[in-house]
């Protein structure tokens, strides 16, 4: 009986490590413009901003504007994200221009 049990436990422990892998990212890959690497908007801010700018926009660390706030238009913000502007670096070669044009359409659904 408790054999069995643990047999199953490990059934399910593999199906559930299984099912996990397709979405593992490629490691090892230093472009960033392979459809092995698209992320989503989210995804990318999140790797890319959360530090200076928090989940929701408006944690301002080191300075950082609150993105809630800005009035910025799009073609200003995927400036800045390409470029930087003091205390943030650009991202150009970090990202791709089309993920930049992403991130620039998510952060203004952070606007209140
Ligand atoms: C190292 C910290 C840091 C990171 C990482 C960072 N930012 Fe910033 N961000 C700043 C700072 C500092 C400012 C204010 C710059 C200034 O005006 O001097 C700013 C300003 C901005 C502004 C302008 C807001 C306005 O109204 O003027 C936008 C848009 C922005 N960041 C978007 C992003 C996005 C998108 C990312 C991720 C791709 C990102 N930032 C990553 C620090 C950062």
């Amino acid at each position: 009986m408790k054999l069995n049990f643990l047999f199953i436990f490990i059934v399910l422990f593999i199906i559930v490590i299984a099912s996990c892998e397709p979405n593992m990212p490629s490691k090892g890959s230093s472009s960033v413009d392979t459809k092995e690497t698209a992320k989503t908007a989210n995804e990318l801010y999140t790797t890319h901003c959360v530090t200076c700018h928090g989940a929701d926009g408006a944690m301002g660390m080191s300075g950082a504007k609150n993105l809630q706030d800005s009035k910025l238009e799009n073609s200003e913000i995927i400036k800045q994200i390409t470029h930087g502007k003091g205390m943030m670096s650009g991202f150009e070669g970090k990202m791709t221009a089309e993920e930049i044009e992403k991130v620039a359409t998510y952060i203004v659904t952070l606007r209140k």
